[in-house]
This record gives C-alpha cells, sequence and structure tokens, in this order.
C-alpha cells in the first residue's frame, strides 16, 4: 500500500466520505458541496498563507478521531484544521456554530458601513450574502465607527478602507503574483488598515486581482465604477490572445458594450486563472475580446437571479467612451 492509498474516513453533518490525508476540513466540506460547505471570507486555495484570520468558517468537530474519539473543547477554523481519520464534524446542524457565526458576521460589521446600494460590490460581495444567510437585522454596537484618511492607489483601483476585514488576500495576491508588491497591512489593532506606508500608486502588471480576491467592496475597479449594478450586466466568458496572461476572463456587457472584465470564479467565488491588467483594464472593445457564451454563475447570486436581462434600465448606465 502507498501512502497515496490511504484516505482518511470523515463524517461531515452525516455524510460520510473519504479525503487523503492532510485534506482541511473545509476542503473536504467542499468536496461534498452545498449547506455542509462553511463560508469562506479569507481563505483562498490558490493563496499561500490565506486563512485562520476571519473566523467565518468555524466548525464543531464533535469526535477528534477514532484513536482519540474526545471532542474538541472549542470550534475550530475549518480552513486551518487537518481532517484526521474517523472524524465527526458538524457545520450547518450545529447550534453552537451558526451562534458563533453570528457573532463573527456581527463583529465583521461593527465598523463596516451600510452602504450596499451604492457600493460597486453590491450583488457579488461575500459579506452581504454571509450577513444576509447568518446576521441580524439590528446592532449592539453603539460607539463611534472607525474612519480613516482616504488614500489614492492609482488609477485602476479604488479602497475603501472602511469596508476592508483585513483578511489579507489582497496581501497575497501582490506577493505571489506580481514583482514586487506595493502595499500590506499597516498598524496593529483598531488602526490597522491596508496602505502604501508612503502614498503610492500600485501598478504591477497582474495587481488588478487584487479586486477579484477582495472579498468586500473595499477593492473596487476604478473604470467601472458607479457605471451600473452587476446584477444589470450579462457576464459572458470571453477569450483574447494575451501576451502576459491566458486571457481567459469573463466580460461583463450592457448590450454591446463591455462595462468590466474580470477572471472567471468558481462556485466558491475563487479565481480559477488569474488575468492581467492589460486584459482587465484596457480591453473594452467587444472586437477586442473572442465572445464565448454566456457565463453561468452557480453561486447563489442576484446577479443569475435576473437572468442578465437584455434591456438594462439605461439611466443606470453611464459608460465612459472616452
Ligand atoms: S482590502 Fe479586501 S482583500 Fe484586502 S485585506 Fe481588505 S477585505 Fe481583504
Ligand atoms: S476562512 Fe477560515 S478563518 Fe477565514
Amino acid at each position: 500500500m502507498t501512502d497515496s492509498d490511504i484516505k482518511f474516513k470523515i463524517i461531515i453533518d452525516g455524510i460520510q466520505l473519504e479525503v487523503d490525508p492532510g485534506t482541511t476540513i473545509l476542503n473536504a466540506a467542499r468536496l461534498i458541496g452545498g449547506e455542509a460547505v462553511p463560508p469562506a471570507m479569507c481563505y483562498y486555495s490558490s493563496l499561500d498563507g490565506s486563512g485562520g484570520k476571519c473566523r467565518t468558517c468555524l466548525v464543531e468537530v464533535v469526535k477528534g478521531s477514532e484513536k482519540d474519539p474526545r471532542p474538541m473543547p472549542k470550534l475550530v477554523a475549518s480552513c486551518m484544521t487537518l481532517v484526521a481519520d474517523g472524524m465527526e464534524v458538524n457545520n450547518k446542524i450545529s447550534e453552537k456554530v451558526l451562534e458563533a457565526r453570528a457573532g463573527v458576521v456581527e463583529f465583521l460589521l461593527i465598523n463596516h458601513p451600510l452602504d450596499c446600494p451604492i457600493c460597486d460590490q453590491a450583488g457579488e460581495c461575500d459579506l452581504q450574502n454571509l450577513a444576509y444567510a447568518h446576521g441580524k437585522s439590528n446592532t449592539r454596537y453603539d460607539f463611534e465607527r472607525r474612519t480613516f484618511d482616504k488614500i489614492d492607489i492609482g488609477e485602476y483601483i479604488k479602497l475603501h478602507m472602511t469596508r476592508c476585514i483585513l483578511c489579507y488576500r489582497c496581501v497575497y495576491v501582490a506577493n505571489q503574483l506580481t514583482d514586487k508588491r506595493e502595499h500590506g497591512i499597516l498598524m496593529r489593532g483598531d488602526a490597522t488598515e491596508i496602505g502604501t506606508f508612503i502614498e503610492k500608486n500600485l501598478k504591477n502588471d497582474f495587481i488588478g486581482n487584487v479586486i477579484d480576491v477582495c472579498p468586500v467592496g473595499a477593492l473596487t475597479d476604478k473604470t467601472f465604477r458607479f457605471k451600473s449594478r452587476v446584477w444589470y450586466t450579462k457576464p459572458m466568458d470571453a477569450h483574447r490572445n494575451c501576451s502576459c496572461c491566458k486571457g481567459k476572463a469573463v466580460v461583463w456587457m450592457i448590450g454591446d458594450e463591455i462595462a468590466r472584465v474580470t477572471a472567471r470564479k468558481d462556485q466558491y467565488g475563487e479565481v480559477k486563472e488569474f488575468i492581467c491588467n492589460e486584459c482587465r483594464f484596457e480591453k473594452k472593445d467587444k472586437f477586442d475580446w473572442t465572445i464565448e457564451g454566456p457565463r453561468n454563475i452557480d453561486r447563489s447570486s442576484v446577479i443569475s437571479a435576473n437572468h442578465y436581462l437584455e434591456d438594462a434600465p439605461k439611466h443606470t448606465i453611464l459608460l465612459n467612451k472616452a
């Protein structure tokens, strides 16, 4: 028997499966899919070091393993905890988990402005979806909210620090995908913020991907800002010959015009193949692309709810023709 033949049996929300040793509980749950999958706001499978920051993926381990069946004494972050043979995990069926998750959402929203009606991320914001599924309708927080001096991080990317949940994904993208990281997490405690220290522009060839990995509206695309609500756009798979990246993207169309370009994401909102700045920001003419056909949005989202309206309300469309 080789090492690769060894499998661990694990039960998540009553569903049994076999996984390779070294798999995290979160990735094991993703093999089951559906309601068994805990939400994840900071973990990102293609980014080394991600996970362990947000606590939205907490689960209850009711049986540690076959060898040591004792339950784990407290809820654990499923994105960081490895499975053991015989482990039993409760996610959606655990009252403790649901209560803790509601608490995490409350914490994440303490300083987050309720500006969804004007936020470009609305409709594809993981925090909005998380709050809808696990949040409460009011807050117990009475104190002044955190505010930050606005900083300009360049011509393509808009930073709204008050919306940031400090998941670190954008920092890992800049570290692992671009040739020089220009931003990071500065300060400590409730003064912690994303910044460039001495004001600088983020201008690496692949830096636009921070927009796609940001789970909230803290980093948005300046070339799409306030042009339309995403649910009025039609996402289409498209590709082009690009010398910098693979050129496989989603073009979000309003009528015949490309309103924005993003990378293709899977059902967990994770980018499959990162795209370069040129594809994302500079190729907005439909003749730049070979359009393959409508993209199937297979995560729960208001984007698919409208089934890509043919006639988006014209008053929401302010395409920049310049
Ligand atoms: S800006 Fe977005 S991606 Fe970066 S740490 Fe904040 S929430 Fe995460
Ligand atoms: S996704 Fe596990 S701690 Fe954030």
